[in-house]
């Protein structure tokens, strides 16, 4: 199972490369990649488990994170209407999105950033996310709301984004022309 040892933190340099595609259908180890990663986010949300192991709370983890350069990810977030999205996809990629952009109020967190990094982090409001589950089929998923930010944070770590680098260095709490506030 993974823990906080084997998440990598900023300066890695694996959070900073572009992963590549993983081959369709997955193979055995990339599954079980795949699995762990969705095992962690969802055990890091569980208070005794997380309290037991030392698990630092998250809602997505991608691959790199792990020091693995493959298209893996894995998100588990409840929207506003308390509606679960668990997701662990393979090559996930947005195919759409919309022009309003959202941000969340409070800024973004991440496990590979130990320091708060204030600031707010500018995202589309709505996506469309096209990738493959653990069995290798095709899943779209349209998001809005928290959910659609989540992906996007995990998607960029895919591009070897970190969310600190769409916020407004000079201002980081400028407003968002036209942007959905959104809260966690
Ligand atoms: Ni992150």
């Amino acid at each position: 199972m993974i823990t906080m040892k084997d998440i990598v933190r900023e300066g890695h340099p694996a959070l900073r490369q572009a992963a590549v595609e993983v081959p369709m259908p997955p193979s055995d180890e990339d599954k079980e990649i795949l699995k762990s990663l969705l095992e962690y986010v969802v055990n890091s949300q569980n208070p005794e488990i997380a309290a037991e192991y030392g698990l630092r709370p998250g809602v997505g983890l991608a691959a790199p994170q792990i020091n693995v350069s493959k298209k893996m990810l894995a998100v588990n977030v409840v929207d506003e209407k308390e509606t679960l999205y668990s997701h662990a996809l393979f090559n996930p990629k947005i195919i759409s999105h919309s022009v309003e952009k959202a941000y969340l109020t409070t800024g973004e967190g991440c496990l590979s950033v130990d320091r708060q990094v204030p600031g707010f982090v500018p995202r589309y409001a709505r996506v469309t996310v096209k990738g493959w589950n653990i069995e290798g089929e095709e899943v779209k998923l349209r998001l809005k709301g928290l959910p659609a930010i989540v992906f996007q944070h995990e998607i960029d770590h895919l591009n070897g984004i970190m969310f600190y680098d769409h916020i407004n260095q000079e201002n980081p709490f400028e407003p968002i022309p036209g942007a959905l506030a959104v809260e966690r």
